[in-house]
């Protein structure tokens, strides 16, 4: 039997095909599960559509996380096709771009720091607390997160205090939906070329980097965080929740780069 047969996951977070929202999607079709997506404004609905074609999803509803009637309208939308949610991603982020350049003390905002953690954590809670009535025995929360939470990337900036509340906000949502029975987890990908990332100054010389220095010599691709995903959201994670898992090809375990010491 696939991995999410016969589950429902809501997956909020495409833009594109090369989104990893499209890669976890791709991947949850795969192993059986049902899906019902989200787009973030009008002009990317018949991007999403068209990748939908591809996956069994009869449901792809508007919603922008920065607006809690959105959100209100999404889960009484999603009730009319589903009684119940078994799966949810979390896959969105934004800071604007201005933030993502130079040093943090200089280029930071209270309007830009604001923005970072309302769309890129604060809607994680907001979203699970709408799904909470609908949400199954061994229903999965699962969310992205990036290793800038953790250690100082260049340009990352008011994005990783972002991120670090986000995996903060992981535990304790961990904590609060523990007693029904649903696990709340977080993917800490390493870095992918995407719409998102394009906003970070110097992106592409980060994945350089990365492909050099990482364990498996070599940047991580959509599937492999779509087949984590799979698994963190299938009955076999049934005892993990709480937890960032890494998928960086183990970058994130490196000291120093070894071609840095010559
Ligand atoms: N690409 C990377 O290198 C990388 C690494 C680690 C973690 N992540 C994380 O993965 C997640 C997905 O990003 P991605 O890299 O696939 O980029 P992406 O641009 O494809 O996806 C980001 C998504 O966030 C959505 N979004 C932004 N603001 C929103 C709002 N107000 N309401 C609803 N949706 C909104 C966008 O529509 C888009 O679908 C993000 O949390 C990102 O931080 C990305």
């Amino acid at each position: 039997m696939a991995l999410l047969e016969g589950k429902r996951a809501l997956i909020v977070g495409i833009a594109n095909q090369y989104s990893i929202a499209t890669g976890i999607a791709n991947v949850f079709a795969r192993e059986g599960a049902e899906l019902a997506l989200t787009y973030q404004q009008e002009r990317l609905k018949p991007k999403i559509e068209r990748l939908a074609k591809d996956w069994p999803c009869q449901c792809i509803l508007p919603c922008d996380v920065s607006q809690d009637d959105d959100i209100k309208q999404l889960f009484t939308k999603l009730k009319s096709h589903w009684s119940s949610i078994d799966i949810i991603v979390h896959a969105v982020a934004f800071a604007p771009m201005q933030e993502l350049a130079d040093d943090m003390v200089d280029v930071t905002t209270r309007e830009g720091f604001k923005i970072a953690h309302d769309i890129s954590s604060y809607s994680l809670i907001a979203l699970t607390k709408a799904a909470k009535p609908m949400l199954t025995d061994n229903a999965s929360v699962l969310t992205l997160s990036y290793l800038g939470s953790q250690r100082v990337m260049p340009n990352y900036n008011a994005m990783g205090l972002a991120k670090a509340s986000l995996e903060a906000g992981v535990k304790y949502l961990a904590s609060n939906l523990g007693p029904m029975n649903a696990r709340v987890n977080a993917i800490s990908a390493g870095p992918i070329k995407t719409l998102a990332a394009s906003g970070i100054k110097q992106f592409r010389s980060i994945l350089s980097y990365n492909q050099t220095m990482a364990p498996l010599r070599r940047n991580i691709t959509q599937e492999d965080v779509g087949n984590t995903a799979a698994f963190l959201c299938s009955n076999l994670a049934s005892g993990i929740t709480g937890q960032t898992i890494y998928v960086d090809a183990g970058a994130s375990i490196m000291g120093l780069a070894p071609n840095e010491i010559q």
